[in-house]
């Protein structure tokens, strides 16, 4: 057994034996590392803003008979269209709940917008306009009756620079995660709609994240070990701003974790999240992730999606029989309907699943989603995505006279689509047509789509221009009067399986065709997740680039402005693109079962906390473009480092204080605080994302521990300001079970990247 793996001890067994419904796993010689166990599972105590909403709870759950209450447990099959479904109790007037995806907008209904997605959000390093973003979108949500949004994504955090689901998400660091997942989950729960952080944890791949059968033999899902200090400093560390900000749900993912499935993994419920977090709300199942009866009861469950045929009238008998505590049962049921309470539903919702169709043309009422209100912030939050990457020759922003040609699949809206539209998740790596959103349960049918060529024939409109386009060859014939060849490719991925590879022949070569024939090619590419460009980057001809990411419905009207110069690139990158897929090393592909079939497939986290930019700092690797790295039209420069010690902050732990969701309160104490002056020193006006990291004794080189996007006019500086708190300087101690500062002398870098930092800086704890 690996050794720091075997931290968390033997005890998990127990809930893997469990863990099998209809097999017989029972051979532990395939097990890498355990889940020690942890029972019984907390109560919730109606901590801080709960209070009330748990003595509403307690007081209904008195009044429901057992039956009621187990099936509040778990969800019910239903003529609405909602992707889960809680049963009514007229009897005490609950009227029911109807939970949906998913974090970039409503899917399987219409009049909802199709948000940027989560990497888009993360690229946009915004926390005001993630968290305007997220108000809107939690009001469409509303005004359809969905009680709870399955979203926001953390998990995966990127770990796998293939994964299927990373785009989901916002970045591959968990300090910009944590920061923009804490203003989603306030935006949306603002709004009277709950949110469910997802998925919880070590979600990192798609291949094997769900049992299946090869050659008539079971297998279990893979099984992500990960030891006791990186799920803290990394995987965990978004899911704890998630539950401070007051995520009333939180969904447990399909992967197994140290080998007990992630709904039965009483460490990861009742201890991270349920006692060492102060977690209020409660855990619910991913779509059939439940694979044990009672077994997940206790460990903390409790509620299961779809439906459970482990549950339902077995959880009654296992309280007669002493399997399990009645009180269990209380509690996964206060939790359920505190937040109910929490969030106002019981006196202003409208009837659960009202907006939701049964099926695309199923007869139903129109239920307006939308409103004009949204308008500027979904238009914001498609521009600020985008990451201008490469520059020269002042080839953006655009000022043509005459003429563009427009190239590329990926100009043109796709041929069709309806409320089932999951965004054709057939035909990876591209798709064929404008990738706005990735694919699976993470897409929605937005009111309407605008994509690149619609919106570049409205600008030629505009100015008396011209537009000649072929997006349906792969070596289009070019005028030789074109002022710039404009290319478009994507790289698709979806929910459901690992992305192929991060490059694809038929578009480095649809690029490099074009390059070929006109020296001015601006390449976009709508990429979901890691696209290297290496193939291409340094052709003369290509003279600018943009990683458009996924900017949702409004994709095209974004890009314009931005080639057009109306809006200033203001994206940087969330994650690391590397020259070569090899600079990855294991973290390229995800975890394989080992032959001839491995049964219990296994994906050892013993890269640590050194994924992404973190490992290929370690690993003195120069990447293509760094984590935090984007161009604009302006220049910054920056100066006046200064940094402050906070007054009367220890080093030493202060006494333990109550847990608050969240967990410790003084793990927010501020410690430090660093200013610094950026001046835009260029001609236009633009915005900077500010970026700080630290180097902790005895940690990565460097850490992302804050950022500030900030609008400079020309000519203008201002100051920035980053506070850092005990969680930020700390390392997560194994021994003393909690974080603990780091006595020696502390890095600080401010700048414009993890990789351009002109001011540095040190301190001592
Ligand atoms: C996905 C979840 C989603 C659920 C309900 C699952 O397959 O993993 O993210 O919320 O389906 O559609």
């Amino acid at each position: 057994m690996h050794s720091i793996i075997g931290l968390f001890g033997l005890l998990g067994g127990l809930s893997l034996c469990s863990a099998a419904p209809a097999q017989n796993i029972t051979s532990d010689v395939y097990f890498y590392g355990d889940s020690p166990a942890v029972y019984p599972s907390p109560e919730g105590t109606g901590t801080g803003s709960w209070a009330t909403a748990y003595e509403k709870a307690k007081a209904l759950v008195a009044q429901l008979t057992d039956e009621e209450k187990v099936n509040l447990t778990a969800g019910v099959s239903s003529t609405t269209g909602c992707s889960g479904v809680i049963a009514a109790i007229p009897r005490v007037n609950f009227p029911g709940l109807c939970v949906s995806d998913a974090s970039n907008g409503l899917r399987g209904t219409d009049y909802v917008n199709g948000w940027s997605s989560g990497i888009h959000v993360g690229a946009s390093w915004n926390r005001t306009l993630a968290h305007q973003r997220a108000v809107y979108m939690g009001q469409e949500f509303h005004r359809k009756g969905v009680n709870l949004l399955l979203g926001p994504v953390v998990g995966p955090l990127g770990r796998v620079a293939e994964g299927g689901r990373n785009w989901e998400g916002f970045s591959n660091d968990p300090y910009l995660t944590g920061a923009l997942v804490y203003e989603t989950v306030q935006g949306v729960q603002s709004s009277g709609v709950g949110v469910s952080t997802k998925h919880y944890i070590g979600n990192e791949q798609e291949t094997n994240r769900n049992p299946g059968v090869e050659d008539g033999v079971e297998i279990a899902s893979v099984s992500s070990n990960i030891d006791d200090q990186t799920i803290h400093e990394l995987y965990l560390w978004p899911f704890q701003d998630a539950v401070r900000a007051g995520s009333v749900a939180i969904m447990c993912s399909y992967e197994r974790i140290n080998n007990s499935y992630a709904c039965q993994n009483s460490k990861t419920l009742n201890g991270l999240l349920k006692t060492e977090l102060g977690f209020q709300g409660y855990v619910i199942t991913d779509w059939g992730a439940q694979h044990g009866g009672i077994a997940s009861a206790n460990a903390g469950l409790d509620m299961v999606m779809p439906e459970s045929t482990l549950w339902g009238a077995n959880l009654t008998t296992a309280i007669a029989n002493g399997t399990m505590e009645a009180s269990r049962l209380d509690d996964m049921v206060t939790r359920i309907l505190a937040t109910w309470y929490q969030l106002n539903q019981d006196t202003d919702f409208p009837a659960p699943g009202v907006g939701m169709p049964a099926s695309a043309y199923s007869e139903h009422q129109a239920v307006i989603g939308t409103s004009s209100d949204e308008k500027g912030t979904l238009l914001d939050s498609a521009i600020e995505g985008h990451v201008l990457v490469k520059n020269t020759n002042n080839a953006l922003p655009l000022q043509p006279s005459r003429l563009v040609s427009v190239f590329g699949y990926d100009a043109k809206i796709p041929d069709a689509f309806d409320l089932t539209f999951t965004f054709l998740s057939s035909s990876p790596p591209i798709q064929n047509s404008t990738l706005y959103v990735g694919g699976g349960s993470g897409a929605n049918s937005p009111a309407y789509v605008i994509a690149p060529l619609n919106a570049i024939q409205q600008q030629a409109y505009q100015d008396s221009t011209a537009v000649l386009w072929d997006v349906s060859s792969q070596d289009p014939d070019v005028d030789p009067t074109s002022e710039a060849c404009l290319v478009f490719i994507n790289s698709f991925a979806t929910e459901g399986s690992d992305r192929p590879g991060l490059t694809d022949e038929y578009s480095d070569t649809l690029v490099t065709n074009v390059a070929g024939k006109c020296n001015n090619t601006i390449v976009v590419v709508h990429n979901a997740g890691i696209r290297l460009v290496s193939d291409w980057i340094d052709h003369a001809n290509v003279t600018a680039v943009i990683l458009a990411h996924l900017p949702g419905q409004d994709t095209g009207h974004a890009l314009v402005d931005i080639l057009y110069g109306r809006a200033n690139p203001s994206g940087r990158l969330p994650y690391t693109i590397a020259k070569q897929a090899s600079d990855y090393g294991t973290l390229l592909h995800p975890s394989e079962p080992q032959t001839p079939y491995g049964l219990f497939p296994q994906s050892d986290y013993t890269e640590g906390v050194y994924i992404d930019y973190r490992a290929f700092d370690k690993q003195s690797i120069t990447p293509q473009f760094e984590f935090g790295f984007g161009l604009s039209y302006t220049t910054f420069d920056y100066s006046g480092l200064n940094i402050q010690k906070s007054n009367g902050t220890t080093s030493e732990y202060p006494p333990s204080a109550t847990i608050q969701e969240g967990g410790n309160p003084h793990l927010w104490d501020e410690i430090v605080t660093v200013t610094a002056e950026v001046q835009n020193s260029g001609s236009v006006d633009g915005a900077e994302v500010a970026q700080l990291y630290v180097g902790i004794p005895n940690g990565p080189i460097r850490q992302l521990r804050g950022f500030e996007k900030v609008l400079i006019a020309s000519g203008q500086t201002v100051q920035v300001s980053f506070s850092l708190n005990r969680r930020d300087l700390s390392t997560w101690s194994v021994e003393a079970q909690q974080w603990q500062l780091q006595s020696g002398t502390y890095q600080v870098y401010v700048g414009r990247s993890s990789r351009d930092l002109p001011l540095t800086g040190e301190f001592t704890l």
